[in-house]
């Protein structure tokens, strides 16, 4: 039989991996919430200019990753590569122009054109959240914390954190000339992006991970040092929170983050299951233009990738509880008895206990074998004789013991052992 793949970089999700997924959405709605933050169901594609103006059009993901189709109508529509621009899309259709924080969480499939590889998809899930309309370094901290309270419910507790700063939008242009100026004396020794990058995103280079650029960014001058007294107090009262919420960090100067729209904190977190490569999540603080306004609007949040999430629970050998299979297995004689037990089972179903049963005609051993497969613990027997009395045989699949009860006490027969 010919047997078909998913699309490279995407995946079938079966009930036994789909349990750990819905574990790890009903942790972050639990934690999110206590925080406040309420859910946001975003379309899966945008108008390609929510992305290109929301996360930079120099960035790689723009660049080179996206997902970009033209509808009936001619318009340029893009599969959402990440959650931020899309929210903030929706949120202008609210106040928060007007300094009204709006927090939001999301759960989802993002997609990009990258290669695949362990834990890298072309289809990939995120969880995350957006605070919006504010700026202050507590939010920040608040917001990290509360990562950190997520990581730790899903039994992640012992990620690292990297933390830095971006500096505020007047910052840029002195940063970048001080990098520019340090990176031009190199960049013969440097790879072929990071000479790219050099005229397009200087900021890009400081994470390059090509060995031969490797020394010269950890030489490069200390650019926070060129941002204004504000930033650097902003940075500190971050990092001070942090320190007063006990979230671990280590401030990291290389750390940039690959999207425009950062200003001051950015964050990532990486877990040792998957090793210091790999983000499980990233975020930080932004400003993003809404259509047809004049000032950005100021955000916090983050993303974790879902299925690195469960990479890690799966190498610290985490998993979510197992649903109790059926309580019990109404074996059927006959259409009369097949009929009276498909009507039974939705009643049970109904009330809240889970049946297994056999529709097809099949012989009483075959029937058996299936109730022993199912795992419950009880099988309700009827076939003609039992329906005339009115009664059914109950047959404990433990030790093969068997009573005669009432058909009318089956549904409280069967309550009480649940
Ligand atoms: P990001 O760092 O691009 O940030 O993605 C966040 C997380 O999504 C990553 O840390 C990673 O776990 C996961 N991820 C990204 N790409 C892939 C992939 N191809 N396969 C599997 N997992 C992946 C953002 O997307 C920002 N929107 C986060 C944010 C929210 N910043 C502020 N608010």
């Amino acid at each position: 039989m010919a047997t078909f793949s998913p699309p490279p970089g995407t995946a079938d999700i079966f009930e036994s991996e789909a349990r750990e997924w819905r574990e790890i959405e009903r942790v972050g709605a639990d934690v999110f919430s206590r925080y406040g933050y309420g859910e946001l169901r975003t379309p899966v594609f945008e108008y390609t200019e929510v992305f290109q103006r929301g996360l930079g059009g120099e960035t790689e993901v723009v660049q080179k990753e996206m997902y970009t189709f033209t509808d009936r109508g001619g318009r340029s529509l893009t599969l959402r590569p990440e959650g931020t621009a899309g929210v903030m899309r929706a949120l202008s259709n609210t106040d928060v122009m007007n300094g009204v924080e709006q927090r939001v969480r999301y759960f989802g499939p993002m997609f990009r054109g990258e290669r695949p590889a362990a834990g890298r998809r072309r289809q990939f899930h995120q969880i995350g959240v957006e605070n919006v309309g504010r700026c202050a370094p507590l939010i920040d901290a608040e917001c990290i914390a509360m990562l950190y309270a997520f990581l730790k419910e899903i039994g992640l507790g012992d990620c690292s954190f990297d933390i830095n700063t971006r500096g505020a939008l007047d910052d840029r242009a002195p940063a970048e000339q001080l990098l520019r100026d340090y990176f031009a004396k190199h960049i013969d020794c440097m790879c072929d992006d990071c000479k790219t990058r050099l005229e397009r995103n200087i900021w890009r280079i400081l994470d390059c991970k090509q060995e031969s650029c490797g020394k010269i960014v950890s030489e490069a001058p200390d650019y926070v040092d060129s941002f204004s007294e504000e930033s650097r107090t902003y940075f500190n009262e971050v990092c001070r929170a942090l320190d007063a919420l006990k979230v671990p960090y280590r401030v990291n100067p290389r750390l940039v983050r690959g999207l425009d729209y950062y200003v001051h904190t950015v964050f990532e977190v990486t877990h040792p299951a998957l090793g210091a490569q790999t983000a499980v999540a990233g975020g930080g603080r932004y400003e993003l233009f809404l259509p047809g306004e004049k000032r950005p609007v100021p955000g916090v949040g983050f993303a974790a990738g879902v299925e690195r999430l469960l990479l890690c629970r799966d190498a610290l050998n985490v998993k979510a509880a197992v649903p109790a299979g059926p309580v019990a297995y109404l074996i059927g004689l006959g259409i009369e008895a097949r009929l009276a037990n498909l009507a039974l089972a939705d009643e049970l179903r109904a009330a809240g206990i889970p049946v297994d049963l056999e529709l097809e005609e099949r012989s009483f051993k075959a029937q058996l074998r299936g109730a022993n497969k199912s795992g419950a613990a009880l099988a309700i027997v009827r076939g003609d004789s039992e329906l005339e009395k009115n009664i059914a045989i109950v047959k404990n699949m433990a030790d093969g013991e068997q009573t005669e009860i009432s058909a009318d006490s089956i549904i409280d027969y069967l309550k009480q052992r649940r």
